[in-house]
């Protein structure tokens, strides 16, 4: 289908999903009022929010605004930690299940919000021991294991600032990050399980380390059997240090530090539109305000509920829905170390089975692998638990979303697709599980006290344009770690005072918001954000390269997968070897999860006569579209020429 064809018919989706009546009845929200009450005074109702959180010293102003710079809950002091475990140990919560875990193998863990507490202020007192103070960055380098939610407890709980990189990336970029954040501390794994393979985390970590003078110590998790001689695991001595050495000699916990509302929490890197990822700086009361506020009225949530969010811990997901928002709210929340296909493809539903898992939260990438691998993986199990599902992370297909709703929720569960981003902290555009109307494909409405608009480029409210934040909200990002002026530029610099996210989307009758996806240089890979430039400094880091241009290609599971076109230097001929290698090359330089799929030789890119590469061409020939406007072109030929070749194949 045509790219307008295929926004036409998204645009005439009249299918329409009210929430079922028996959820309704049991929602915590069902009154659609609930919008106007916050939309008549945000900081007021962000207000209340927070104050459902403990707080050592009362904030005195709300939200001190200028511009581009939002400070909230100004004054006010708490702890994130504290908020998580320690406020619900008095009462019938201290004995309850804060985290369920199984790990790839079968391996399981269950701790209670006790036990999560005693480990987390145990590990809190060993960071403190290693001399890790208030404001210091402490890196983490983990599988989905609970240590990862222990680590970054414990640095909430001492005012560290954590920085989580995402176990499948390279020893380059997490050296880059490290050195970014300037950490002291590392905490990594011997390995991690992957589709039965162990990834070998502590020497990715040891690669890392030969260039990041900032690091004093590493603390390293057991995860695998000490038989896992493959590994080959060397600790280094007076940096490296065994996890469970330290947790076995340290006597007893720390108490948790009063943090100011806008100490940093963590700092999260994400991808943009340079070659260098930005380091996302989120701060402590604003940021637990609303993840807490969005877990419990997006997800419906309760005390009883078994819930389970199948991102990994390093990305936002992770962080605000794995971690921090459902602890804030007491939840038992479930952790699964490995990859859905694993031993086989109905691993997932088996777990729902297993665990009662009643809230389940995914990526749409997911949900069209599940559609691939067929019905019967889920038919297999019982599903009966599932009350509602959700979707993140890139715009769901309404096929996809049918399915999901169908097959998973047997009919019976509300669908939230939720849009936000690192930046935004947590999530932004939603429904309400128990109030609002849903079609599949969009995430319908601002959460309550948030207010969007679709802008042209221009500023004025149109119906398909950009997407815009016109006010400002507790989560948001508060800079870039180090680099204020990125922050202005990528952000605030469209309109004026108005948060500028980078995605297309459009309206509908109903007002609701369809995200069309990014509008920038940045690629959205099985839902991971991957920015072109990266992949373009991974392959000309090649010698052989001379200059590289990537782009996006539509693709049916991934949403979309990368393209390369690629010139050699003189001397150099093209060959499926080549290309082969250069695609190693990039997992080595950046992860697996950057690696093209498609490395197509040119001699020449499409250049407008000031030199820019028109990436825009490329993906026209990468999906095999008929080539748009090629006038401002220095040389057509050259898109004649790549358009041959890539039919040629
Ligand atoms: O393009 C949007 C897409 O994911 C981007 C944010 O990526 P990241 O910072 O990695 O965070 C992902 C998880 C929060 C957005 O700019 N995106 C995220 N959720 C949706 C989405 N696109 C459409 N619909 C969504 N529900």
């Amino acid at each position: 289908m045509s790219e307008t064809g295929a926004l036409d018919s998204l645009l005439h989706e009249d299918r329409r999903f009210p929430p079922p009546e028996p959820f309704r009845r049991d929602a915590l929200i069902s009154d659609p009022a609930i919008y106007d009450e916050a939309a008549a005074d945000p900081e007021a109702w962000w207000a209340r929010w927070a104050a459902e959180l403990d707080w050592y010293e009362p904030w005195h102003t709300v939200l001190e605004w200028t511009p581009p710079h939002a400070k909230w809950f100004v004054g006010g002091k708490l702890n994130v930690c504290h908020n998580c475990i320690d406020r619900h140990l008095e009462g019938p919560r201290r004995n309850k299940a804060a985290l369920i875990w199984e790990g790839e193998p079968g391996d399981t863990r269950v701790m209670t919000y006790y036990g999560l507490h005693r480990r987390v202020a145990k590990f809190a007192h060993v960071l403190r021991n290693l001399g890790v103070e208030k404001g210091d960055r402490v890196a983490i380098y983990l599988p989905m294991v609970p240590e990862a939610a222990i680590a970054m407890l414990a640095c909430a709980r001492i005012g560290a600032v954590h920085s989580v990189v995402f176990g499948g990336f390279s020893p380059d970029s997490l050296a880059d990050r490290i050195v970014d954040a300037g950490a002291k501390v590392l905490i990594t794994a011997d390995g991690g399980y992957r589709r039965g393979t162990l990834i070998p985390l502590k020497n990715n970590a040891d690669r890392a380390m030969e260039h990041t003078p900032s690091i004093e110590h590493c603390i390293v998790v057991a995860r695998t059997p000490s038989t896992a001689r493959e590994l080959d695991v060397r600790m280094s001595a007076g940096r490296d240090l065994w996890y469970h050495d330290l947790m076995r000699d340290i006597e007893g916990g720390v108490p948790c530090e009063p943090m100011d509302s806008e100490d940093n929490l963590f700092i999260l890197y994400t991808s943009g539109t340079t070659g260098r990822p930005k380091g996302v700086v989120h701060t402590t009361g604003g940021y637990l305000t609303q993840c807490q506020a969005t877990t419990r009225w997006v997800f419906d949530l309760k005390e009883d509920d078994r819930y389970w969010c199948t991102a990994d811990v390093g990305w936002i997901t992770g962080h605000s829905y794995i971690v921090y928002g459902p602890l804030a709210n007491g939840a038992t929340v479930f952790m699964y170390e490995g990859a859905p296909d694993w031993p086989n493809r109905g691993r997932f539903w088996h777990l729902c089975e297993k665990y009662g898992i009643t809230v389940f939260y995914t990526a749409p990438t997911a949900i069209r692998a599940f559609m691939r691998w067929g019905e019967e993986w889920p038919a297999k199990y019982d599903l009966s638990q599932l009350r509602l599902l959700g979707t993140v992370g890139e715009p769901i297909n309404p096929e996809a979303w049918m399915w999901y709703h169908e097959v998973i929720g047997e009919k019976r569960c509300p669908i939230v697709d939720t849009w936000w981003q690192t930046e935004t902290g947590a999530i932004m555009i939603t429904p309400l599980p128990g109030v609002t109307e849903t079609k599949p494909g969009t995430a319908t409405r601002p959460f309550p006290g948030i207010e969007a608009q679709i802008r042209s480029e221009a500023g004025e409210e149109v119906k398909a344009g950009y997407l815009a934040v016109t006010k400002p909200w507790p989560s948001m990002l508060r800079t870039i770690w180090g680099d204020d002026e990125r922050f202005r530029e990528t952000y605030w610099s469209k309109w004026p005072d108005t948060y500028f996210p980078g995605d297309g989307a459009r309206t509908d009758d109903d007002g609701y918001f369809w995200i069309l996806g990014r509008v920038d240089d940045v690629l959205n890979v099985a839902g991971h954000r991957i920015g072109t430039m990266e992949v373009e400094s991974a392959l000309v880091d090649d010698h052989r390269v001379a200059e590289a241009a990537v782009v996006g290609k539509k693709h049916d599971v991934k949403g979309q997968s990368i393209a390369a076109f690629v010139t050699l230097k003189e001397g150099h001929e093209p060959s499926t070897d080549t290309a082969d290698e250069l695609k190693q090359h990039v997992v080595e330089k950046i992860g697996a999860i950057a690696r093209p799929e498609l490395i197509l030789f040119t001699v020449d890119l499409p250049k407008t006569r000031s030199g820019k590469i028109m990436r825009r061409l490329l993906q026209d020939i990468a999906e095999g579209r008929a080539v748009g406007d090629t006038t401002t072109l220095a040389d057509p030929e050259v898109v004649r020429r790549l358009q041959q070749r890539y039919e040629e194949g």
